[in-house]
């Protein structure tokens, strides 16, 4: 451990820079706070926010019916006092911050009316978008207004490597600027670090998401919950660059479709294309290794005029028509590091928000334009809240970087691992008998990735520890789990049949 002379204070530290980093950042401002803003990301797009398709759900008056939605979608597993904090605050948060201080402009009927649209499991049209590329319209002014706050700094290509604790509080985190770390000091330290998608060999997610919040917060201690609940969104493209085929699609109509062209969806659920999440993705799956294929079905829809952003993509890929193959892609964690109503962890002066964080608004199955808004609501109660304490310099990790050169493509090589496993064996639907097996992988390669982790300091050998770090505590999380529930959906293989003397 050192302490360093001249060391560098925040009053507020958030580590992340997608919309629960942004809203934390902005409250605590707002809230008299010097703040410094870190982030590992370099361009907008490496934010998972950036990605969100979709759009922000509102309550449009009716909390109580958002509430009853997202608590149905989760399989009566969310926490209904989280929940009632969630649609208490929606309306404001989004039409203060959103509306009145970006001017974000959500897409309009020809009445100019907000037009408001529907996804699945909501049972009305709530939800506010700008075209189907909802998030790069919130997350790009949202970073050009806090960059130009007088209270904020906002450092980009800044990774945090470890968080800074003495005697069960978090002083702060060591980041990557110098090669041996870099101390920052801070009164609070905000975790707004985003999912998990680089942890699977598919994601909806930019590929530096790797649980970096969540590991540094479990290794210093911090509890966390929910981690078996990693959500898989139904519909990603199945070709090659999947990407997203967003839920609104189906909320405005189209269909599923299997290989022989039958529409599947109302044999697994009543509500159809328009059920939970986690019963579609297991469907579409399903007929997929039935049938071979599954295509989202766009001829309903006015496709190139209601979704210009999307049939640009298909376009690019190849796709002309209206039969779009789709497969279930891993898209986000309903766990995470366990707060309050606050986004308070239990160290003292470490908060998480955003898709890192545990609140209990989604159980164990999140409902579809819940994400951006719990960014946003818990971004700034979070933010406000860690306004006021003073950043106390005490002895931060020493971290050694005696032998800089990684083999080469050690990282990567040892990721594709870590994603073989995770899609092996904690994807969809997890056997418990195997369970093991993949704690045993996921431990041997973490030890390796200690062993090197010891004498450097190379950012992506961090993420990859980070990686390792919740992929164990994912896979600890769902062996402990027996109940098929939400997204953690348990299947026993069927025994080998016996063998007779006559085999
Ligand atoms: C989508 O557009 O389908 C994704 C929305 C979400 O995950 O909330």
């Amino acid at each position: 451990m050192t302490a360093t002379d001249n060391p560098e204070t925040a009053d507020v530290l958030v580590v992340g820079s997608g919309i629960a980093g942004c809203s934390a950042a902005l409250a605590a401002a707002r809230a008299g706070a010097e703040v410094l803003l870190l982030t590992k990301a370099e361009r907008p797009d490496d934010a998972s926010t950036d990605w969100a398709q979709g759009g922000i759900s509102t309550t449009r008056g009716d909390p109580a019916a958002l509430a009853d939605d997202i608590i149905a979608a989760s399989d009566d597993t969310a926490d209904p006092d989280a929940v009632d904090v969630l649609v208490e605050t929606a309306d404001e948060a989004v039409e203060d911050v959103l509306i009145d201080t970006l001017g974000i402009e959500f897409d309009e009927t020809a009445a100019g009316e907000l037009d408001y649209t529907r996804e699945a499991a909501h049972s009305e049209r709530r939800i506010l978008h700008v075209d189907a590329a909802t998030g790069t319209h919130i997350l790009r002014p949202f970073l050009n207004h806090v960059d130009d706050h007088e209270r904020i700094e906002v450092r980009q290509d800044t990774a945090a490597l470890e968080l800074i604790t003495h005697e069960g509080r978090v002083h702060g985190v060591v980041s990557d600027e110098k090669a041996t770390g870099t101390p920052i000091y801070a009164g609070t330290t905000i975790l707004a670090t985003g999912g998990i998608g680089a942890l699977y060999g598919q994601s909806t997610n930019p590929d530096d998401a790797t649980g970096d919040g969540i590991a540094m917060a479990a290794l210093a201690g911090a509890d966390v919950a929910d981690l078996e609940f990693v959500q898989f969104h139904p519909t990603a493209y199945a070709g090659k660059e999947p990407f997203l085929l967003s839920e609104a699609l189906r909320g405005e109509g189209a269909l599923l479709r299997n290989a022989h062209g039958e529409r599947f969806m109302p044999d697994y659920h009543p509500d159809a294309e328009l059920g939970p999440r986690d019963v579609v993705a297991r469907a579409v799956e399903t007929e997929r290794e039935a049938t071979g294929e599954v295509v989202l079905d766009v001829s309903p829809l006015e496709f190139g005029d209601e979704f210009p952003g999307i049939a640009q993509k298909c376009r690019d890929r190849g796709i002309d028509g209206n039969e779009i193959p789709v497969a279930p892609c891993e898209h986000f964690l309903c766990g995470g590091v366990a707060v309050d109503d606050r986004g308070r962890t239990s160290l003292d002066r470490l908060y998480a928000v955003g898709e890192c964080a545990r609140t209990g608004v989604h159980g164990a199955n999140r409902l579809a334009s819940t994400s951006l808004l719990e960014g946003l609501v818990w971004g700034l109660r979070a933010g406000e809240d860690a306004a006021g304490a003073e950043p106390e310099v005490v002895e931060a990790p020493d971290l050694r970087n005696r032998d800089p050169d990684l083999p080469e493509r050690f990282a990567a090589e040892k990721f594709a691992r870590l994603q073989r496993t995770m899609d092996e064996f904690l994807g969809l639907e997890r056997d418990p008998g195997e369970l093991a097996r993949a704690g045993a992988v996921l431990r041997r390669l973490k030890g390796e990735v200690d062993a090197y982790i010891r004498t450097r300091t190379a950012r992506d050998l961090y993420e990859l520890r980070n990686a390792c770090v919740v992929a164990l505590l994912i896979a600890r999380a769902a062996g402990e789990n027996p109940e098929s529930v939400g997204c953690h959906s348990v299947v026993e293989d069927e025994p080998a049949p016996e063998q007779t003397a006559n085999d």
